[in-house]
């Protein structure tokens, strides 16, 4: 990926470095994390600090999503969690597909120990409490409204909790921990950020929309070519550089602009909505085996 025509991402240490302190006084609280991820770019859409920050505790990893992913690739990616030794499910909080095996594997795998042990001492009955975490727009809200559904409600204050953190009661035996704060994801990686904004995770304005939907549009001719023939119905060549690609998507839609020319800006923003959306099937954008290498 070329990176010389890519604006320099700001941090801000400050934020994150509060969003890490708040986590780290609250890990004591929970029995378990829930790490969600968008399973279109499992890694990139990670906070780098993650695995550190929670290393002690048993963690479940959430490829949220998975209506928008490639299936092959989600299965490939729920083998390498596991393989990494945190267990993975995949779900869908828009239409809620999967979320009900979420508390099941949590119970059944993640904690089994700890279940174990609490039903030899007599505490079977004892809430769950997990953390969830997750970079901005992987889904957080989404999942605990789904899973709070009509119920939704807070839970207490309890010592030592600051009001800036909300419990979500589920039953009588769960309890989610909703985190403010904002986690960074892979911003250092700037191809990690490219598949960010691909996905609309971060602001587009990290190239211009037409550099963007360009890299998109050679990423899919190399990877998911009948993503390409399918929705525009445009024949393609190898050596078609993303420019080539974009006149073609628009020049297919009939946008043009007087004298002839191909508007370039609305067939970019056609792609990258159309690729968001769903539209162009089911994409994944980066594979373990990538990793690997
Ligand atoms: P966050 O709390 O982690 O920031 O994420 P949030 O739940 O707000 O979700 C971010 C966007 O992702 C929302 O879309 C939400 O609907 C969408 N989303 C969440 N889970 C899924 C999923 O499993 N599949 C799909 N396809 N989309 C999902 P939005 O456009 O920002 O809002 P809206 O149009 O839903 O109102």
């Amino acid at each position: 990926m070329d990176n010389n025509d890519m604006k320099q991402i700001q941090w801000f240490p400050g934020h994150m470095a509060k969003t890490r302190r708040l986590i780290a006084a609250n890990l004591k609280l929970v029995d378990a994390v829930v790490e969600i991820v968008d399973a279109r770019t499992p890694l990139s859409s990670r906070n780098p600090e993650m695995d550190s920050m929670t290393r002690n505790k048993p963690r479940l990893i959430v490829l949220n999503k998975c209506d928008l992913a490639d299936k092959k690739a989600t299965q490939k990616w729920i083998n390498y969690f596991r393989n990494n030794g945190s267990e993975a499910i995949a779900v869908d909080c828009k239409s809620g597909k999967g979320l009900k095996n979420l508390l099941p594997v949590v119970r059944t795998k993640v904690l089994k120990e700890l279940m174990e042990k609490r039903e030899r001492s007599g505490m079977k009955g004892a809430a769950v409490r997990l953390m969830i975490v997750g970079i901005p727009n992987v889904g957080k809200s989404s999942l605990i409204n789904r899973m709070a559904g009509g119920k939704r409600a807070k839970v207490e204050d309890r010592p030592g909790v600051t009001r800036t953190k909300q419990w979500v009661k589920l039953d009588n035996n769960t309890e989610l921990l909703d985190m403010p704060g904002v986690l960074w994801p892979k911003f250092e990686d700037q191809s990690a950020a490219v598949r960010l904004a691909f996905t609309g995770a971060i602001s587009d304005d990290i190239l211009d929309i037409e550099t963007l939907a360009m890299k998109l549009l050679v990423f899919l001719s190399e990877n998911y070519p009948s993503s390409l023939t399918e929705r525009y119905k445009i024949g393609y060549s190898d050596d078609d550089t993303g420019l080539i690609l974009l006149e073609k998507v628009g020049k297919k839609r009939g946008m043009m602009i007087s004298g002839g020319e191909i508007n370039t800006e609305r067939a970019a923003i056609t792609v990258l909505d159309e690729f968001r959306s769903g539209k162009l099937g089911h994409i994944t954008l980066e594979l373990p085996e990538e990793k690997e290498q």
